[in-house]
């Protein structure tokens, strides 16, 4: 079953087709939304578009897209309203907010943080730990005295709001991460998940500078209330995401455990590099997730984004209420993905 999601509470700045000149725009499969060497940026959500700004400060100026990535993402981790991500984001069952995140370069440099404690910006630890040592990911209490050395400050995560959501789960300490699947899934009378069902996501990011060159950023604060030490797929290259910068990069949202089975967004990646269009290799990714688990499919959320080198994008999830945000020098629109689900 394949449809076109409903258009609901994100906003559409007029169409594609319209913004863009003659002759540089497709539907087919993804957007073409800038010739390749030209900028874009794309993130998950519709708090994306926040995100791209801050990218788009560094695309448009000439910077490269590792900054862009980095810049970009750091916005919805500093915004305490967003309970999904960095400071303001979701506790564990312990009510430990424990973030993941990850960045990679267009050289398959790469560098990660799970399960990190008390620091705002994840994503440049990430960054520090793939430019500053010879590994790639450090975990825990490792990746917090690797911050702390390397200048950053500590900083209590849990907000008043999200401990206080927090407070509420406990009294019925119901684990059931149903995630950003439309209301028609999500009983509040029977299935109380404050901040839960509607509220998780994460944010990931693809970009493509000036010069052609690709990177990715992908973080959050993972899956509300999971058990503490859980690691979702936003840390794991190739999961949550991944960049080849001559094919091109994709990222992931949603229940993370069901991305990592399928290592994600190396497979949309290499679905690209066999010539599918950014979209078609994120809806042939949703499938197999599909394939995989047919029964768990149905109750969850998963979504993937794509950028190919020729700077078309493109984005599918399994159930309808996912959307994605795209700015390049002709749009910068937030675009509803179509889903398996309808
Ligand atoms: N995709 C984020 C997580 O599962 O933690």
């Amino acid at each position: 079953m394949q449809t076109r999601r409903k258009f609901l509470g994100v906003s559409l700045i007029g169409s594609a087709a319209v913004l863009a000149p003659k002759n540089s725009f497709a539907i087919s499969g993804g957007l073409k939304e800038a010739a390749s060497g030209s900028p874009v940026v794309l993130s998950t959500w519709d708090f994306g578009k926040t995100a791209n700004v801050g990218a788009w400060n560094v695309l448009a100026t000439g910077g490269r897209a590792l900054d862009a990535v980095e810049a970009g993402v750091k916005i919805p981790e500093a915004d305490e309203t967003n309970q999904t991500i960095g400071y303001g984001g979701l506790p564990d069952r312990d009510g430990y907010v424990t973030l993941d995140a990850c960045i990679m370069d267009e050289h398959y440099n790469c560098g990660s943080v799970m399960c990190l404690q008390d620091i705002v910006h994840p994503i440049s630890v990430a960054r520090l730990v793939m430019e500053k040592t010879p590994h790639i990911i450090l975990a825990g209490e490792g990746a917090l005295q690797f911050a702390l050395a390397n200048g950053f400050k500590r900083k209590n995560l849990l907000t008043e709001k999200s401990k206080k959501d927090w407070k509420e789960w406990l009294k019925t300490s119901k684990y059931n991460p149903q995630i950003n699947i439309e209301n028609r899934l999500y009983d509040k009378k029977t299935d109380p998940m404050p901040g839960g069902p509607k509220n998780h996501d994460t944010i990931g990011m693809v970009a493509m500078d000036a010069n052609g060159n690709i990177s990715g950023a992908c973080t959050t604060s993972g899956l509300a209330y999971k058990m503490h030490g859980r690691v979702g797929d936003s840390p794991v290259i190739g999961a949550g995401l991944y960049v080849d910068n001559e094919v091109g990069a994709a990222s992931a949202s949603g229940v993370g455990e069901e991305v990592i089975r399928i290592v994600g967004s190396h497979l949309v990646v290499e679905l690209m590099r066999q010539g599918l269009k950014p979209e078609e290799a994120c809806k042939k990714a949703v499938e197999r997730i599909v394939q995989r688990g047919p029964e768990r499919s149905k109750t969850i959320q998963v979504a993937f984004i794509a950028l190919n080198k020729q700077g078309e994008v493109g984005g599918y999830s399994l159930q309808p209420g996912f959307s994605y945000s795209v700015r390049s020098n002709m749009i910068d629109q937030v675009i509803p993905a179509k889903s398996y689900y309808s």
